[in-house]
């Protein structure tokens, strides 16, 4: 099974195509089955989502996040859900469309016409200056800043092969050990501070960041209470961990499509030029841009950010003629499903028309797992589609990127899928 720490995508791929639906195997003590039917990952996360827990690696991520969103469980987790909920709401997610186009023209200044650029690192920089200033607001720009890095630290710390060895590794004096550890104090104690400070102070942020929000969030439905600082503080690190590598790598696999596909390049240029006619876009036009937010989704079917979802299993659970036992583990890579001929046609072909009309319309919701589902969906799904579609507009109105012949963008599958290598393109003016 090293095959799975090395390229865990190729070797799920082959185990699926060999054995089916369902692939039971061991890793070391833990059982794991790989599922990849649409209708059985339903069941999953919907259906019984009540008999399944959050998988390994999310019990590794609370060394980092604590009891935030995306690892606490059951009561208090539907509690904090219904907190944040409000937080995440369309009109509020609006407001930050100002953001997310101003850090777009931002990356656009360091582009250079006919310039070789690898703008991998630009989309994951931006995505985590956005999510920072959304969260934090603009008067602490640099504490914004320097916890989202230290985020993005910690979470490089981790892969398939880590999340196994977690207890043995922290006992280790490794440098990247090291380097992870001094990453999660400074999380701490910088974001304590921002807490704190906002606490005594509480205009000193922008108006309605995130923060604020969390800070006034009361539980009206349970017991009317708010959340500790010590909460706010695992939300605010859970946004920030779920919200910058997956949209930036979304944005990222946006691009490479745009390059390759010289007639959706072409169809995305003039649906800019019609809808916004030279001037930056704005949350407002997000309707009218259907076709970019199509090959946005089409872009993610075939290299889904998020590209697998982990359970375990409560309870003994039957799932499509298997028994998968209590305390196993659920892995279920999108990645795969996504290109499951059952349910799209001609499924490597990139097309974006699947995401318009009736193509779009007569897909049910499970057969496009990218953001999870039940009760644990992405919080933040129109938060990172906005994202994506105001930064390649606001970019796409005055640059088209080329790939370099020389370089090959290979997809690698660690904390989400990026691009291994880095995304080398030509960086052109459009005329
Ligand atoms: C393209 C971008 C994104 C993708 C593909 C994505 C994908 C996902 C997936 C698959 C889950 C479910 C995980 C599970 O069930 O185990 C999830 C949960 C979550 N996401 Fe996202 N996400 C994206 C962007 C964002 C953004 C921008 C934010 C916040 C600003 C965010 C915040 C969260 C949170 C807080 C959860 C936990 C929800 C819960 O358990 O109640 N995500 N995301």
């Amino acid at each position: 099974m090293v095959g799975l720490h090395h390229d865990p995508v190729g070797t799920l791929s082959g185990l699926t195509e060999r054995y089916g639906d369902i692939v039971h195997f061991r890793l070391g003590p833990q059982r794991v089955y790989v599922i990849t039917r649409a209708d059985l990952i339903r069941q999953v996360l919907v259906t019984n989502q009540k008999s399944f827990k959050k998988g390994p690696g999310f019990e590794a991520a609370r060394i980092v996040l604590g009891n935030g969103l995306l690892t606490s469980e059951g009561d208090f987790h539907l509690r904090q859900r219904r907190m944040l909920q409000p937080a995440f709401h369309r009109r509020r997610v609006a407001a930050y469309g100002e953001i997310m186009v101003e850090e777009a023209a931002n990356t656009g200044t360091m582009w250079r016409d006919g310039g070789l650029r690898d703008i991998a690192p630009d989309m994951n920089e931006l995505a985590l200056r956005v999510v920072s200033r959304a969260l934090f607001g603009t008067q602490v720009d640099r504490e914004a800043h320097a916890i989202g890095q230290a985020v993005a630290e910690a979470g490089a710390f981790f892969d398939y092969l880590t999340v196994a060895l977690l207890p043995v590794l922290l006992r280790t004096p490794l440098p990247r050990v090291r380097r992870f550890k001094r990453a999660i104090v400074e999380i701490e104690q910088a974001t304590t501070q921002v807490i704190e400070a906002r606490r005594l102070d509480p205009e000193a942020g922008g108006e309605d960041d995130l923060l604020a929000i969390l800070l006034a969030a009361r539980d009206t439905e349970g017991d009317g209470t708010g959340m500790t600082d010590e909460q706010v503080r695992d939300e605010a690190l859970t946004i920030i961990t779920a919200g910058h590598e997956t949209t930036g790598n979304g944005i990222n696999w946006a691009w490479y499509v745009l390059a390759r596909y010289p007639e959706v390049e072409q169809r995305f240029h003039r649906e800019l030029d019609e809808v916004l006619d030279g001037r930056p876009p704005t949350a407002e036009d997000y309707p009218r841009l259907r076709y970019t937010e199509a090959l946005v989704y089409e872009a993610m079917r075939l290299y889904p950010p998020a590209w697998g979802i982990e359970r375990r299993a409560v309870t003994d659970q039957p799932i499509g003629g298997y028994v998968i036992p209590a305390g196993a583990a659920v892995l279920m890579p999108t990645t795969i499903t996504n290109r499951d001929p059952r349910l799209y046609n001609d499924p490597l072909r990139f097309d974006p028309e699947r995401f318009l009309g009736e193509q779009a319309a007569g897909r049910p919701d499970w057969a496009y797992p990218l953001f999870g589902g039940g009760t644990r969906k992405c919080i933040g799904v129109g938060f990172a589609m906005l994202e994506a579609v105001l930064v390649l507009a606001e970019l796409g109105r005055r640059w088209r990127v080329r790939l370099d012949p020389a370089h090959a963008v290979v997809p690698q599958a660690r904390v989400s899928l990026r691009p291994r290598d880095g995304l080398l393109v030509r960086t052109e003016l459009r005329a």
